[in-house]
């Protein structure tokens, strides 16, 4: 039988390219996922990352192979790497953002110690994509992803691959191929199971496997009754196990989770889940975090996943510009967030050996993730590169050939370029929607470069950021010929010194760096159906003279309500609906109330703000922002109040200071100081110098069980303390 164990334990780190003369005491114990460098939030040297280094792990192997194969998956190292056992080169794998697996067996010693020795090349290697040119990302180094060992048969499933079919009929159907390692000749069978997500059998079935040359078998389950499809709102999971048997025994099994639903552009330029149209509303996602690079454990990469979905309200996310982690795309699967997904590279096309790795990046990503129903359109073009009708005619017959369930796309930012794929993905940055020169046309970046904003600029600047993503979104919501918009992007970035704003950060995500919300995301979040939850959030700080000749002039709020009343300390200003005539497509347009100067303007004492919204004629939020602007209170804030004890898991530890209502003091500079009692260790700058009220750290458990303690002082308020459990 199979047998997969976690690999991320007990690994050594030492930050050069050393031989087996160095000693063990020189390196540094580390557990994966792992970055080779810690950093700052910005401001730093990326070239810093930039190196060869060296990870060793000794281990025993943890259970008796009794005649299988023992294999070594790795998710995700950056950038290059040879691998070594016990002094023997196993292989060597190019390209950081796909997972590589290589065959110990016979380098294995089966009853001693075993040394495996990683050399990582972490630097920006020209002649593997992206790199060969100017790159807008950072691809922070180190044995990123898990690692796991894998025990096998001689005889084994490789992979699964499974496709749903009739799947707006009452009779669905399951189609899968599995593909095994080899076959001596012996005659096989399959069992296989259907279960649905609670782990109930629907259906099984035993078929014996076809003695064809092919090692692909390729299985039907037919006239299903009673599924359920995987949408937005429901997304329903099901799973297939598959048991792979000789002579009465089980040599393997898989189990795949999956999901029943029709995805596809149609010819009349809409996006269609399960034969219904939907506009498709969505931000870029970058997979990198402060300071630990893209060393971040399942934990955090699906918090991303909910962000994007619960807190930007948003239908799809892009993985720009590569596969991202599969915690990430499971989580999407689990919460009914439909994903872009696209190969590694950016505008940059080299020689015939790089264009290799890139259709071995198509291949690698799409049998990876190619089960995940989240997962809709795959992207094999390199983003905004040049045509190149020779490359991309591989990189799409590839893609076919691998899925045929699903359609391409390729991301370019010229609309006469060469249309290979299914869908024009178009980087529109016209700062309004082009006229689609081909259909099915989806938008896959906006805004951007062309309106970077910090969470501490002047309110003004925030609220046109934000009204440029609503316009944007308003307009395409209204073309019919558009199947949607991806804005550039989510949260801000660390990138190269030939981009952003020279401290290292591109700030175009409609969140910052720490995956908390500009007024661009309180857009999105109101967007959001009433019905899941209120949205009330005010775009303005309620001073007098931060915008430009003073006041607040129009007030803009980003609500879901059907309307608002303004009240100036303990004066009604009345109540206000939606700007439906600037926003005719938005499902739910800001608010832009007009006239509040009237009532108090610049050099003059005011009031507090309070807000009321009303849905269906019930009062369901309100918002009140303090006229004494001075901190009130430093707040701590956990994303989770227990992490697992196994030296990688770590949640987010938000600080703010904020007013008497909770609003975060935009312009405070304060700096804050951390504590930690108990067995984790937290990440990031200590002390941290605030810039625009908030920020972030990171807590990482240890191996130990326990309670932990972070205590946070700032000059002038009280301090703050959160506990939190390892179990
Ligand atoms: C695009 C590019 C993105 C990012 C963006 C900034 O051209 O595809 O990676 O650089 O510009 O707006």
């Amino acid at each position: 039988m199979r047998t997969i164990i976690p690999f991320n334990n007990n690994w050594l780190f030492i930050s050069q390219d050393v031989g087996n003369d160095v000693l063990d005491s020189s390196f540094e114990p580390v557990t994966l996922p792992h970055t080779n460098k810690i950093f700052p939030h910005h401001n730093f040297d990326n070239a810093e990352y930039q190196f060869i280094s060296t990870y060793r792990k000794h281990f025993q192997l943890p259970e008796v192979r009794h005649g299988r194969q023992v294999f070594i998956d790795f998710d995700g190292a950056m950038t290059a790497c040879e691998v070594f056992l016990n002094g023997q080169k196993i292989g060597d794998n190019e390209g950081g953002f796909t997972p590589f697996s290589f065959d110990i067996t016979e380098y294995l010693r089966e009853d001693g110690d075993n040394l495996l020795v990683v050399r990582l090349d972490s630097t920006e290697r020209p002649d593997i994509p992206p790199y060969g040119f100017v790159v807008d990302y950072l691809t922070f180094g180190g044995i990123y992803r898990d690692v796991w060992l894998r025990y096998v048969e001689p005889c084994h499933i490789e992979q699964v691959f499974v496709r749903t079919k009739d799947v707006l009929t009452d009779s669905p159907s399951v189609e899968f191929d599995v593909q095994l390692s080899q076959q001596d000749g012996r005659p096989l069978r399959f069992e296989i199971s259907l279960l649905n997500a609670e782990q109930n059998v629907l259906y099984q079935d035993v078929r014996s496997v076809s003695q064809s040359d092919s090692p692909v078998k390729t299985e039907t389950i037919s006239h299903l009754s009673g599924i359920q499809k995987w949408s937005l709102d429901q997304p329903i999971l099901y799973h297939l196990l598959v048991k792979l048997v000789q002579d009465g025994q089980v040599l393997d099994e898989q189990k795949i989770r999956f999901g029943f639903r029709e995805a596809e552009f149609r010819k009349d330029g809409g996006f269609y889940l399960n034969g219904e149209l939907v506009k498709l509303i969505g931000l870029n996602r970058h997979q990198t975090y402060p300071y630990i690079g893209a060393a971040a454990p399942a934990r955090l990469q699906r918090k991303d996943a909910d962000i994007v979905k619960y807190e930007l309200g948003c239908n799809i996310v892009r993985t720009s510009h590569y596969p991202q982690s599969t915690h990430f795309l499971d989580r999407c699967d689990e919460i009914g967030l439909l994903v872009f997904e696209e190969i590694p590279g950016w505008q940059y096309i080299g020689d015939n050996d790089w264009q290799g790795i890139t259709l071995r990046d198509v291949q690698v990503m799409i049998e990876r993730d190619r089960n995940h129903p989240s997962i809709m359109l795959w992207g094999v073009r390199i983003n905004e590169s040049k045509d190149n009708e020779a490359l991309y005619r591989a990189t799409n017959e590839l893609a076919h050939k691998l899925d045929p369930t699903r359609q391409t796309g390729g991301v370019r930012y010229f609309q006469n370029s060469q249309f290979l794929e299914d869908v024009f993905t178009f980087n529109d940055f016209s700062n309004s929607v082009q006229e689609p020169e081909h259909v099915p046309h989806l938008i896959t970046e906006f805004s951007g470069h062309m309106f970077p904003t910090k969470i501490w600029d002047q309110e003004e600047r925030l609220i046109e950021h934000a009204l440029r993503h609503a316009r944007i979104q308003d307009k395409q919501l209204g073309m019919p010929s558009v199947a949607g918009a991806i804005g550039w992007c989510a949260f801000d970035y660390n990138t190269h010194r030939e981009f952003g704003s020279g401290d290292r950060i591109c700030y175009h995500g409609v969140m910052d760096i720490f995956r908390l919300p500009k007024y661009a995301a309180y857009f999105y979040e109101s967007q959001i159906s009433p019905d899941v939850r209120p949205v009330l959030r005010a775009a303005t700080i309620w001073s007098m003279g931060d915008r430009s000749g003073g006041g607040n002039d129009p007030l803009v709020i980003f609500s879901n309500c059907d309307e608002i009343e303004v009240f100036i300390g303990d004066n009604s200003f009345g109540r206000y609906q939606p700007d439906r005539e600037a926003f005719p497509h938005l499902p739910h347009p800001p608010f832009q109330i007009r006239g509040i100067q009237l009532w108090i303007t610049w050099g003059q004492s005011f009031p507090d703000l309070r807000l009321v919204a009303y849905y269906q004629g019930a009062a369901v939020a309100e918002q009140r922002i303090a006229s004494r602007g001075l901190p009130h209170a430093l707040e701590l804030t956990l994303d989770d109040v227990e992490l697992r004890a196994d030296g990688a898991d770590m949640t987010r530890l938000i600080f703010k200071i904020v007013d008497e209502y909770g609003n975060r003091i935009p312009y405070t500079n304060q700096v804050v100081n951390f504590e930690i009692e108990g067995s984790a260790d937290l990440i990031g700058e200590n002390p941290f110098a605030l810039m625009g009220g908030q920020a972030a750290l990171y807590i990482r458990a240890r191996h130990e069980v326990g309670v932990v303690t972070v205590r946070a002082v700032t000059p002038g308020l009280t301090p703050a303390t959160v506990t939190l459990h390892i179990r």
